[in-house]
C-alpha cells in the first residue's frame, strides 16, 4: 500500500482489521509529502517510482491508498506502465470504491467532497460518481493545509480549528443541501474529531477506510488467482522515505501502532 505520507495508514488499519491474515508492506513517501499541490507529471512520476519499488519487493497487488495519486496517476499506470512492467500484477485506487458507496448513503442526492487541490482539480470524484449515479449533485472543496497539519502533528492543535472550520463552511456555502460528506483524502480521518465538531450533525461523514477494505475483500474473492499470490503470514512492514524514527513516532501517535518495524528507503 502506498501513500504520500501517513494518510494511507487510515486505510491500512481498516484493511488489516478486515483481513489480518495477509502480509502487508506500507510505503509512505513522507520526505516528498504533500502531493496534493503538485503537478500531474510530478505525482505520476513519484507514484510510478513507488509502484516499481513495491513490485521489486514482491507485491503482486498495490493499493494506491492516496486519492491524489489515484486521481492523477492510477489510470496512466494501469493503461501504459503495467503492460510493460508486469501485466500479471495489479494497481488499484481508492476513488472508485468510495464513489460506489455514496448512492446508498445520500438521501437527498447532494454530496460534498473535501480533498486536496489536486484531487478537486482533477474532478475525479465528480466523474466517478456521475458514471454510477448521474443524478447526484457533487460539490468539492480543496483543503490545501489539512495534509501539512496532519504531517506536522498539528491535527489536534487549536490552530487546526480555524482551517477545518473554514473549508467546511465554504463547502456548505457552495451547496447548503449537502447531506453526505466524503473525506476524499486519506489523511483527513486523522482530523475526524475536528471535522465532526464543525459539521452539522445531520450530515453523514464518509471516511474511506471501511469501504476500500470491503471492496478489496470483494476483489480478492472474485480474483482467486491474485488472492493465491498474496502471501498470508499476518505481517506488516513499514517503509518511509523520511527518517524511520520520525515515522515511528508520528504513526504511533495517530494510530496507536506499537512495535512497528520501520525501514528508511530511497525512491528513484
Ligand atoms: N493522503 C493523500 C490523499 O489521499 C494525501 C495527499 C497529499 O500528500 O497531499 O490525497
Amino acid at each position: 500500500m502506498f501513500d504520500s505520507g501517513y494518510g494511507g495508514l487510515t486505510i491500512l488499519a481498516k484493511i488489516r482489521e478486515l483481513m489480518p491474515e495477509y502480509d502487508y508492506i506500507y510505503l509512505g513517501d513522507n520526505a516528498r509529502t504533500p502531493y496534493g499541490t503538485r503537478s500531474f507529471e510530478v505525482v505520476y512520476e513519484f507514484t510510478l517510482q513507488a509502484v516499481d519499488k513495491l513490485f521489486r519487493l514482491g507485491c503482486p497487488l498495490v493499493i494506491l491508498a492516496c486519492n491524489t495519486a489515484s486521481a492523477k496517476a492510477l489510470r496512466t499506470i494501469q493503461q501504459v506502465n503495467l503492460p510493460l512492467m508486469d501485466p500479471t500484477r495489479r494497481v488499484l485506487g481508492v476513488i472508485r470504491p468510495t464513489a460506489e458507496c455514496v448512492g446508498e448513503i445520500t438521501r437527498n442526492r447532494h454530496v460534498g467532497v473535501l480533498a486536496t487541490s489536486g484531487t478537486i482539480r482533477s474532478e475525479s470524484y465528480l466523474l466517478e460518481i456521475h458514471k454510477l449515479f448521474p443524478g447526484i449533485v457533487v460539490s468539492g472543496e480543496a483543503c490545501p493545509l489539512w495534509v501539512p497539519l496532519v504531517e506536522n502533528n498539528e491535527a489536534r492543535s487549536a490552530g487546526a480549528d480555524y482551517f477545518v472550520k473554514q473549508h467546511i463552511n465554504r463547502l456548505l456555502d457552495k451547496d447548503p443541501e449537502i447531506d453526505t460528506l466524503i473525506l476524499g483524502c486519506t489523511h483527513y480521518p486523522l482530523l475526524l474529531d475536528k471535522i465532526r465538531q464543525f459539521t452539522p450533525s445531520h450530515i453523514r461523514i464518509i471516511a474511506q477506510g471501511e469501504y476500500v477494505a470491503e471492496s478489496l475483500k470483494d476483489y480478492l474473492s472474485r480474483h482467486r488467482e491474485m488472492d493465491a499470490r498474496c502471501t498470508k503470514g499476518g505481517t506488516c512492514r513499514f517503509l518511509t522515505t523520511e527518517s524511520k524514527d520520525k515515522f515511528e513516532e508520528s504513526a504511533s501517535i495517530f494510530l496507536q501502532l506499537q512495535d512497528m518495524k520501520v525501514e528508511s528507503i530511497a525512491l528513484e
